[in-house]
């Protein structure tokens, strides 16, 4: 990578692969050594409760069909407890990989990770998270909808899931047909092109902005959607230096592409936010060292305000249309 350059030429300065101003985020680690230590607890406690208090006959219920019904499509645990029943309940219905971020740090074992996801991500994200109680939430990339039902319980006044694959879509659907929040609800859409989301308090998005096919785009997108606060939790490489790598992944019998992901440095996604009028001091960055994963809380009332106060210096003129999304649409 080459190293970061500010030129000074006689009426402007250029700075190459790094910001004019040198000044970063506020950044903390993502959880301490106790609040880890407390989380296993909690998991290890919700793994054996699992154990204990299973019922066999639960498999043969109403509900138990109904997850059935959406079988491959469990990336996420979604638990019935008035049912007794879990998505993971049938070892068969949960999905099993790596277990990523799940894992804690490596702390819970790739099986554990996958049979509890992504309530491991849950626990460090509600320390985090502002307060939602009478708040607009959306998750973007909501899945199975795990998330949006955890803003509900906390007492947001209206909850929004926003996910592009239909069966994802649609077994968040079911799950609220069977847990019943009036205030929930799950748009099958692609929020890099679909216009018609409108503007919510608070944007929680987790492992999507590098999936997306052009996650610079989904960052602009994400920040006109957060009236207030925009959670940004992604897999970055933790450099200053300014880069994204792209990779993909194919079917070795047919060749069909399989996944698209991109590698974003910490240094450019910080750079891009201030690009698109937030400030430094309104990000703040809490780190999982060493884990390739930060979890970015901007508060976004300031660039907001500024926006309708017409105050973007920080972006080219030529950009600003595409920074406020601006659409022309033909007559
Ligand atoms: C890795 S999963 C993460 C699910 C959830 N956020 C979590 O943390 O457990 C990514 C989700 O984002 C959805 N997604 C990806 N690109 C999207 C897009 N452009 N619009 C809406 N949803 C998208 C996928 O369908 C998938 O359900």
């Amino acid at each position: 990578m080459r190293e970061p350059i500010l030129y000074e030429f006689e009426n402007y300065w250029y700075a190459q692969g790094r910001d004019l101003v040198l000044d970063e985020p506020v950044s903390h680690p993502l959880f301490s050594g106790e609040a880890l230590a407390g989380m296993l607890t909690e998991l290890r406690g919700r793994l054996a409760r699992d154990r204990e208090e299973f019922r066999p006959e639960s498999l043969n219920s109403p509900v138990a069909d109904g997850i059935r019904s959406f079988l491959g499509e469990w990336f996420q645990r979604i638990d019935f407890p008035e049912h007794g029943i879990s998505t993971t309940s049938d070892r068969s219905w949960a999905m099993f990989d790596e277990g990523g971020v799940n894992t804690l740090g490596r702390n819970l074992t790739s099986e554990e990770a996958c049979l509890l996801r992504p309530w491991p991500k849950w626990l460090y994200v509600r320390r985090l998270i502002p307060e939602v109680r009478g708040k607009s939430v959306m998750e973007v990339g909501s899945a199975n909808g795990f998330f949006p039902f955890r803003f509900a319980e906390l007492g947001a006044s209206k909850v929004t899931g926003v996910d592009v694959q239909a069966r994802k879509h649609d077994s968040a659907v079911w799950a609220n047909s069977i847990l019943g929040w009036k205030n929930v609800d799950f748009v099958n859409t692609d929020f890099l092109v679909d216009f018609s989301i409108p503007a919510h308090d608070i944007v929680f998005v987790s492992e999507v902005i590098n999936h997306t096919l052009c996650p610079m785009w989904a960052i602009t997108r994400l920040v006109t959607l957060a009236k207030e606060t925009l959670i940004i939790d992604t897999g970055v490489f933790e450099s200053s230096h300014h880069a994204l790598e792209l990779s993909t992944g194919w079917s070795r019998s047919n060749g069909t592409a399989q996944m698209l992901s991109y590698q974003i440095s910490d240094g450019l996604l910080v750079s891009f936010l201030k690009v698109l009028g937030i400030r430094a001091n309104e990000i703040v960055k809490h780190v999982e060292a060493g884990a390739g994963h930060i979890l970015y809380m901007i508060d976004t009332r300031g660039v907001q305000e500024r926006r309708r106060n017409g105050e973007m210096k920080e972006i080219p003129v030529n950009q600003r249309r595409s920074a406020l999304l601006q659409l022309t649409l033909p007559e």
